[in-house]
């Protein structure tokens, strides 16, 4: 069988990394970039920081502070306006995925014409943008690597993604210093989204062994490193590895794709405005329980790498079973709470089956499910 390997992004890592944003764009050859924040990264003072280190290089700063979760399609629009006036030949993104997606859908309007819905889909032919840096300050999204953004269609009210060339960084800077003050929740919601990220890139319908080895040693990483990120967000090393395992697990699933648990994701992310790591693991556990049944093999390697034991002679329900507990156990320790906790009816939530089974991600779902499977999980982890 012959494997394309998709999608590497040169990378920068280690404490302090994010002092050499000015040396490496200017190196890029750019002179004027567009940086691309939220007014909570200004507050702290990561932003000004690493404009004041773009401009000691000598390059010109334009800023877009006005990113917003779950980035908005006329949000991306009014920034590409911004961009396409100043004539910047750079764009600079600090903070978390949805800074990164906006940089990446300003990226595809620079010389394309909006609106940025005409391109969502697989895109092969746009005109390319410039060079984009990518400073994740969060350790989840692996946004910094892929080769997707994922965007909020006001008109529709629903979520979409342009894959394509264009949504590629050309460097991630990736300092865990700039991890250390997010607070635990968001540490852990951020953090099951790179396990999500992994678990699924693993038992995904495009896994090839270099996705699944950077998926195993990146759910062994937050396995191990997680909980103490969660209780300890001063600890330097845990923080090292969460920030790697994330690029790693963004690595992965941009190879091999997702699958069921970020089409579950997506729909209760948009149905009822829960973060996007605790929308995909609310029910991670019970659609990798699923899994096991053709992929068994790949289901006992993620009990392994989260440390739990596997009979020998265990059948594909056991090891199901067995990773959904493991899953369950570790996502409680970091604080996850279930849909019920989350103050969710289960009447509402056995509504959107449909939904999740017309997400645009659900054609990647490597195994065949019905809505009404998908409600039945759904159930049983409600209350788990
Ligand atoms: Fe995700």
């Amino acid at each position: 069988m012959i494997t394309s390997y998709e999608v590497f992004v040169p990378s920068v890592m280690g404490s302090g990394a994010s002092l050499r944003t000015g040396i490496k764009v200017r190196a890029l050859g750019c002179k004027k970039v567009l940086v691309v924040y939220d007014k909570g990264l200004k507050a702290v003072g990561i932003a000004d920081t690493i404009v004041e280190n773009l401009e000691n290089a000598g390059i010109k700063t334009v800023c877009f502070d006005g990113v917003l979760p779950d980035p908005p399609d006329t949000m991306v629009e009014e920034a590409a306006e911004m961009a396409r006036n100043e004539t910047i030949d750079g764009i600079v993104a600090i903070g978390g995925g949805s800074a990164i997606d906006t940089a990446k859908g300003i990226n595809v309007l620079i010389n394309n014409t909006p609106p940025i819905m005409k391109y969502f889909g697989v895109q092969k032919n746009l005109k390319p943008g410039v060079p984009m840096i990518f400073i994740p300050t969060t350790s989840g999204t692996g946004s910094e690597v892929t080769n997707m953004c994922v965007i909020s269609c006001t008109s529709r009210g629903n979520k979409d993604s342009v894959v394509s060339p264009i949504c590629v960084g050309t460097l991630a800077i990736l300092d865990p210093d700039l991890t250390l003050g997010l607070p635990p929740a968001m540490t852990s919601a951020t953090g099951v989204d790179a396990l999500a990220h992994a678990v699924e890139s693993l038992t995904g319908a495009h896994s090839n062994p270099l996705s699944d080895a950077l998926a195993r040693d990146s759910i062994r990483l937050i396995a191990r490193w997680l909980p103490v990120a969660y209780r300890d967000g001063s600890n330097l090393e845990a923080r090292e590895h969460m920030i790697l395992a994330s690029m790693f697990a963004g690595m992965a699933f941009t190879n091999a794709l997702v699958h069921l648990g970020h089409s579950i994701g997506h729909t209760l992310g948009a149905q009822f405005h829960i973060p996007h790591g605790i929308a995909c693991a609310v029910t991670l556990p019970e659609v990798i329980e699923y899994a096991a049944k053709t992929e068994s093999k790949k289901v006992r390697m993620i009990c392994e790498c989260l440390g739990a034991d596997v009979p020998e002679d265990a059948t594909p329900e056991e090891i199901g079973a067995i990773a959904r507990t493991a899953l369950r156990s570790f996502i409680k320790s970091i604080g996850i709470s279930n849909l019920k906790d989350l103050g969710i009816p289960l009447e509402a939530v056995l509504k959107v089956p449909p939904l999740i089974t017309a997400d645009t991600g659900f054609a990647l779902v490597p195994y065949r499910i019905t809505a009404a499977k998908v409600a039945e999980l759904l159930k049983s982890a409600y209350d788990a």
